[in-house]
């Protein structure tokens, strides 16, 4: 459904709550990916210069409702302030009196970064007494968080009861995007599946099973599926109790004319020998003492003619450890590939965009979700809470 964007609704002079996905990687204190930080920009400039007052909330991590020191926003709210070029006020809550005197003293245009959300238990709980109490700071609600839609959350949900509520822009760009190649993609259409567990991607296996012309499944994933094909996988994880629908997911794709292609050849490692003693072994030649760790050269050429002509690429999940340079070079090689193809690409997940971004190929990505978990849920074709409970279609 077409939900009303922060462009449909008159913000200035108003105070906006917009909830944001700044769920970012931190290494020792320090930001390694800001994504989905700039991702944000438009929305909190567009808000800026419409002299609205900015009242940012988002989580960081899973702090399980309880404070803790390690997943404060202060590092977030310093980067936005780098990228704003505006002074961003960190507040050390999101309720109580030092939030409501802040909000308060604002002046139209000034941008406020309230606490760690997830401090609180009551908001996994989706509890509407706090969504109620967040309410009370604001006169109208942005989500913006795509990256945390599918949490039916106080301040992803909850909240947008009880405040006029709308999209901003980033949410719109990947409702737009994903809607896209779930409903009128150019075809051939074919989705790249990796990670390391089936069970998270049989959702969306299943529902684009009825929409793409080709799956190709590398990463973790493809060792369960290699096994359902009669194939010893050695000592690589195997999810046994899912090795029936992976053989389901084969028959049906066979009935629906969808071609899947897996792993040929992989680069194995022997259990307990050094990770640079790699060999290549054909998927029929796997040593009982084997663990997979990526794609091998037969499987990345059967991969790159896989995808030739394709016009709309989806891809989610690397296809190997490609953290580990000795493991990398599957992931890799098809990013490169997947970017000389003149094609739509949509690339959801923070390990495959760290990939796309390890690779060089980042900015020749048509959309790089801010969701991962977000955006496999929307290709399932299931409803994202965060997006549903917003004011409903604009004309
Ligand atoms: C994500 O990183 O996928 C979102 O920020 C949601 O985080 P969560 O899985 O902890 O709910």
């Amino acid at each position: 459904m077409v939900k009303k964007t922060v462009r449909d609704i008159e913000v200035t002079g108003e105070r906006v709550l917009v909830r944001v996905d700044f769920n970012v990687p931190l290494e020792n204190g320090k930001i390694t990916d800001d994504t989905r930080i700039k991702e944000t920009l438009p929305t909190i400039r567009y808000l800026r210069e419409n002299k609205a007052k900015v009242i940012l909330i988002s989580h960081l991590g899973r702090p399980k409702g309880k404070i803790n020191e390690k997943y404060r926003l202060t590092p977030v709210a310093q980067r936005l302030q780098e990228l704003l070029g505006v002074p961003v006020i960190k507040i050390d809550d999101c309720l109580g009196d030092k939030p409501a005197a802040a909000v308060k003293a604002m002046q139209p245009g000034e941008v406020i970064l309230l606490e760690n959300v997830r401090f609180y238990p009551e908001e996994e709980k989706n509890d509407p007494a706090f969504a109620q109490k967040l309410s009370l700071l604001a006169d109208i609600f942005v989500n913006d968080a795509f990256g945390t839609a599918h949490r039916a959350h106080a301040s992803t949900e909850g909240v947008a009861h009880f405040l006029p509520a709308v999209m901003g822009f980033l949410m719109e760009k990947e409702v737009k995007m994903l809607t896209k190649i779930l409903t009128a993609p150019e075809h051939p259409f074919m989705a790249i599946l990796g990670g390391a567990k089936v069970s998270d991607k049989i959702g969306v296996v299943k529902n684009l099973l009825g929409k793409v012309d080709g799956l190709l499944l590398g990463g973790g994933l493809a060792n369960t599926f290699l096994k359902a094909q009669g194939y010893s996988v050695g000592k690589s994880p195997v999810e046994e109790d899912k090795i029936k629908t992976a053989e389901e997911i084969i028959d049906l794709a066979k009935s629906r004319g969808v071609k899947i292609t897996l792993p040929v050849d992989v680069v194995i490692v022997s259990e307990g020998e050094e990770t640079d003693k790699i060999k290549i072994v054909k998927v029929d030649e796997i040593p009982a003492e084997g663990k997979i760790f990526d794609l091998g050269p037969e499987s990345i050429r059967a991969f790159k003619v896989a995808l030739q002509g394709a016009k709309t690429i989806f891809w989610n999940g690397p296809l190997g450890v490609f953290e580990q340079k000795a493991f990398a070079e599957g992931t890799l090689a098809i990013a490169k590939a997947m970017a000389e193809y003149n094609l739509t690409s949509v690339v959801g997940g923070g390990d495959t965009l760290a990939a796309m971004y390890k690779a060089g190929v980042a900015q020749k990505i048509t959309h790089l979700s801010t969701g991962g978990g977000a955006s496999l849920e929307f290709l399932e074709g299931k409803v994202l809470p965060g997006l549903a409970a917003l004011s409903g279609a604009v004309n």
